[in-house]
């Protein structure tokens, strides 16, 4: 139970490595709280969780900073606070580069770059108003290094979460906010 008391909301939570890392923080001990725009399945899987689970419904194609406030909101409504926000949630799109579409390279970066930074900068500033520091993990890809040809906006994204992980992790050390990125590569899910 090493993560017992602790908050953690996971985005992108109602299937795959979300809902993976949902199970185990919350075999762990912690709170969670399961974030997608898949509210049967999120409900189904928060409910089958239990006690320390809730889920709540967003489409983080639409994400603005008021929704994010609002989803950590949300969480501290829940569970008192937030300790772990883990920016899961993705989406990938395949063309070839000429004819990659204008709309779909807009809704890969909003889902997939957008709303983690504007989550983190949610979190971030719950965190610092809680004081006792954090820690925010963005999903990233082998891809925010390794190019393929027909998944521009996907490398794109992936390749500026690992930025934005940088530069949050620099910019938030002094308040105790550790920031950091995973990068997988193939995992059938
Ligand atoms: N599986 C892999 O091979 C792999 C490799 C590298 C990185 N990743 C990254 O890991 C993360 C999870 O991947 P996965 O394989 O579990 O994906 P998945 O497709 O199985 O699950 C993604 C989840 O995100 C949710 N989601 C999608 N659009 C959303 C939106 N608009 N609002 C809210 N939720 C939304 C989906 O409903 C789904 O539950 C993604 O960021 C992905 O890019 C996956």
């Amino acid at each position: 139970m090493k993560h017992a008391g602790k908050v953690v909301i996971i985005t992108g939570a109602a299937q795959g490595l979300g809902l993976a890392c949902a199970e185990r923080f919350h075999a762990d001990g912690a709170n969670v709280v399961l974030v997608d725009v898949k509210a049967d399945r999120g409900r189904e899987h928060a409910q089958r969780l239990g006690e320390r689970a809730v889920w709540l419904e967003a489409d983080l194609s639409a994400c603005t900073a008021d929704m994010a406030a609002s989803i950590i909101a949300a969480a501290a409504d829940a569970f008192g606070g937030v300790d772990v926000l883990i920016n899961n949630a993705g989406v990938i799109h395949l063309d070839d580069f000429v004819d990659f579409p204008e709309e779909a390279f807009d809704w890969v970066q909003r889902i997939n770059l957008k709303a983690p930074f504007l989550l983190g900068q949610a979190a971030a500033r719950a965190m610092i108003a809680q004081g006792r520091g954090g820690s925010i993990i963005n999903m990233s890809s082998i891809n925010a290094i390794l190019a393929i040809p027909n998944s521009v906006a996907y490398a794109v994204s992936k390749g500026g979460i690992k930025q934005l992980t940088a530069v949050m992790a620099v910019g938030l050390i002094p308040h105790h906010i550790r920031v950091n990125a995973i990068g997988p590569g193939t995992i059938l899910t």
